[in-house]
């Protein structure tokens, strides 16, 4: 349906339109955008990222009807929820597990871009968002951990506050502002329910917005790192672009059902996943008195918790820690690649990208061990081919011998 012809439809739908251009924007974002045409499963995971932060604040609107803050009724209240509250554990572990399926989506998103070089000219602006998403989300995440004020969230509290006691000066003060009190206590626990719960979800939603409009503005890249725009019809479309719907809008719909057999089967089968998705120390109340052994946060902060006791030097491997995620934001400038995607690159970016992904799974797995012998050393061997990837990006992107981009995307049905 033409989008001016709506408003002359009899009925809600021309009443509407008339009031609200809700035709003519889907038209134009759905049936007239046209996407690359070549897109592969990767390219599944944007949409199930906002499956996913959907899901996180659905779920999270219902969970903050039973659950009550503060250090004598959080533990409680959760209990209560799982026990008592008409599927509530359902609830509760779909939100709980949401957040290692987000993670899980949010990786391999980012790993698409690393692949195809999505983050290069010119997508520089919507790779900066999705690395602020990235920080919030990891600012929510761990403040979710901490309500339900389970051993290891007061641990995780302690141990990751206590890092800004490293900053020079102004590091022990900042450490008391955080918490609101001399220890983590009943004050710090009201915060990160106040921000977990209003602050940080507006930002990450405003976030999502401006990522999807830099999206828009650019237009996706493809597995083969070719400008779709550059080559037009006579009709002024792009020649290797297919309308987003119904191509995409079916081909997300099947990513989606397959997100949600995996996410149903973990939820139904195995909720603690072996105790990497809710760990084992987190159904004891929270006990000053007592660490768990060892201290280690969800799966998804272990690589950079890895790196941070990879040095002897507290005040250094906070510093680590800082960089191996503030390294991310500069990749479109480190890449020197005169292409995009590793399909056309030499030997040199392939090999770093390997060492890179083997670094930071090993990372991944060691901080979730204890920080002793063998495994520090072998978390000292990994950060340095974590630091390696983007640190010598500059040079080794240069000297990669790469190969001629075709012309028009390959794509095979
Ligand atoms: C709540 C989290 C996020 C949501 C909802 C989201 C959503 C999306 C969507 C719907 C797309 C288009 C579909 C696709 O290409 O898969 C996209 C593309 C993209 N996103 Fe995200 N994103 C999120 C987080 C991130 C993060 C953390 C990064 C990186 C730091 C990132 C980087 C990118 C890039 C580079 C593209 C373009 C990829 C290409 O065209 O090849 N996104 N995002």
């Amino acid at each position: 349906m033409a989008s001016n012809d709506a408003e002359f439809k009899p009925g809600f739908w021309g009443w509407l339109n008339k009031r609200l251009p809700v035709a003519q924007f889907m038209r134009s974002q759905l049936l007239e955008y046209y996407a690359p045409k070549n897109f592969n499963i990767w390219y599944f995971f944007g949409s199930l990222a906002l499956l996913a932060l959907v899901m996180q604040l659905f779920t999270g609107i219902f969970l903050t009807m039973f659950y009550k803050v503060g250090d004598t009724t959080s533990f409680d209240s959760v209990e209560f929820i799982m026990r008592e509250v008409d599927y509530g554990w359902l609830i509760r572990y779909m939100h709980s597990i949401g957040a290692s399926a987000f993670f899980i989506v949010v990786y391999l998103h980012m790993y698409r871009a690393l692949m195809y070089g999505s983050y290069k000219a010119p997508r520089e602006l919507l790779w900066l968002f999705g690395m602020f998403i990235y920080l919030a989300l990891m600012a929510e995440a761990f403040m979710g951990y901490v309500l339900p004020w389970g051993n290891m969230s007061y641990w995780a509290a302690q141990v990751i506050i206590n890092l800004f006691s490293t900053i020079p000066v102004i590091g022990p003060g900042l450490v008391e502002w955080i918490r609101g009190d001399y220890g983590v206590a009943d004050a710090t626990l009201n915060r990160f329910f106040s921000l977990h719960v209003v602050a940080i979800p507006l930002i990450l939603l405003l976030l999502v917005a401006l990522h999807l409009v830099a999206l828009r503005q650019s237009g996706s890249n493809n597995p083969d790192g070719i400008e779709i725009k550059e080559r037009r019809g006579s009709d002024g479309k792009p020649l290797d672009g297919i309308p987003f719907h119904p191509y995409y809008t079916v081909k997300d719909v099947v990513g989606v059902g397959v997100f949600l057999l995996l996410f149903a089967v973990v939820v139904f089968f195995v909720p603690t996943f072996g105790g990497l998705f809710m760990e084992e120390a987190n159904f004891e109340p929270a006990n000053p008195l007592s660490t768990p052994e060892p201290i280690a946060p969800s799966w998804y902060f272990t690589p950079y918790y890895a790196i941070l006791r990879a040095v002897p030097n507290q005040r250094l491997g906070a510093l680590l820690l800082l960089m191996a995620v503030l390294l991310f934001f500069f990749l479109p400038w480190l890449d020197r690649s005169p292409v995009k995607s590793v399909r056309y690159r030499g030997w040199w970016y392939r090999g770093f990208l390997a060492v890179f992904t083997v670094s930071f799974l090993t990372l991944m797995y060691l901080g979730l061990k204890p920080a002793t012998g063998a495994y520090v050393t072998a978390a000292r061997v990994s950060a340095i081919g974590y630091f390696a990837f983007f640190l010598l990006m500059p040079l080794y992107s240069r000297w990669d011998r790469v190969k001629p981009v075709p012309e028009r995307v390959s794509f095979h049905a």
